[in-house]
């Protein structure tokens, strides 16, 4: 079958699998793919946070969605996810959205290896695992979509974020390489990007007290997106075929400026990390 060659919008009447889909952006992803026509499976470590997104979807859509509790960072999970997907939606997954995550920050020789596993545990392997066990489904089914969730972290490299930085500079690897390695398979990948975007994930994750307050306001009250508009902004870009997915203007403006001089870009940073500490204390 060759679904997305003839008519290449992944996102609409989408089968998906969304995960962290309790909150933020993998709830908006969830809401915008029902709005699409598609049906959604909303898993999440969190079972009554992903049955409140189902209760959003249902009340504004009426569209089909289910709650599935799932620990990405479980690969056993995550295969049972993909075994129950199908059965649970009566339809092969035709799109799968890898958008579990956390935050964890701190200096490098503070951060405790415990922390260091946590974020790759969710993170990196989240992403991993959701890979490892959809993509030979999509194979065998002949077309697929995979949505990975990254960070502009994965590449503005910013002080005091080390794990993080890791982990999200790993998936855009993983996504970059599957993009290519998957095309022929017709199975298309984007990777998002963002800087800031108001959700819970400051008050979800693991960072220094004396920051921890001062990064949420930021959060919610100076990004300059809604997730609402990530996830649009996301599905429209895959439909369009495109890998990357850089909603913000500074987000693409990191991106510019380590892209045009790497070197110059981490002189700048280093010498702008003891100003960005003073505005934060
Ligand atoms: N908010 C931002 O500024 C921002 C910026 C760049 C990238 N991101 C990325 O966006 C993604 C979504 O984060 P968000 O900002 O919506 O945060 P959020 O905290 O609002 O939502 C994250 C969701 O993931 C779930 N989750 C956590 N650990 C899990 C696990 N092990 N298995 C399954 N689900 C789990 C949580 O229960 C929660 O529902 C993450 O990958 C994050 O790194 C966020």
């Amino acid at each position: 079958m060759r679904l997305f060659k003839k008519k290449r919008t992944p996102s609409h009447k989408a089968y998906a699998v969304v995960t962290g889909a309790g909150s933020g952006i993998g709830r908006s992803f969830s809401l915008e793919l029902a709005r699409r026509g598609g049906e959604v499976i909303c898993a999440d470590i969190n079972l009554a946070a992903a049955e409140e997104t189902v209760k959003l979807i249902q009340a504004e859509t009426g569209q089909k969605a289910y709650a599935i509790v799932c620990d990405v960072g479980d690969k056993t999970a995550v295969q049972a996810l993909s075994e129950q997907a199908e059965k649970v939606l009566n339809h092969p997954v035709t799109l799968l959205i890898n958008n579990a995550g956390v935050g964890l920050g701190g200096k490098f020789d503070e951060v405790s290896l415990d922390d260091w596993q946590w974020c790759m545990h969710v993170n990196l392997w989240g992403v991993i695992h959701g890979c490892h066990f959809f993509v030979p489904k999509f194979k065998k089914q002949g077309y697929g979509a995979i949505i990975n969730v990254a960070s502009a972290a994965g590449y503005t490299a910013a002080p005091e974020m080390t794990a993080y930085n890791v982990t999200k500079s790993s998936v855009l690897a993983l996504s970059e390489t599957l993009s290519a390695e998957l095309y022929p398979d017709n199975i298309r990948v984007n990777v998002l990007c963002p800087t800031l975007v108001p959700t819970n994930i400051m008050k979800n994750g693991r960072l220094p007290k004396q920051y921890s307050g001062k990064a949420d306001d930021l959060l919610q009250n100076h990004a300059f997106v809604t997730s609402d508009q990530v996830a649009q902004k996301t599905l429209n870009n895959l439909d369009a075929g495109k890998l990357y997915t850089i909603p913000q203007p500074d987000a693409k403006l990191f991106w510019l400026m380590k892209r045009a001089s790497p070197a110059l870009y981490a002189k700048m940073l280093g010498m702008g990390y003891p100003l960005f500490k003073k505005f934060v204390k």
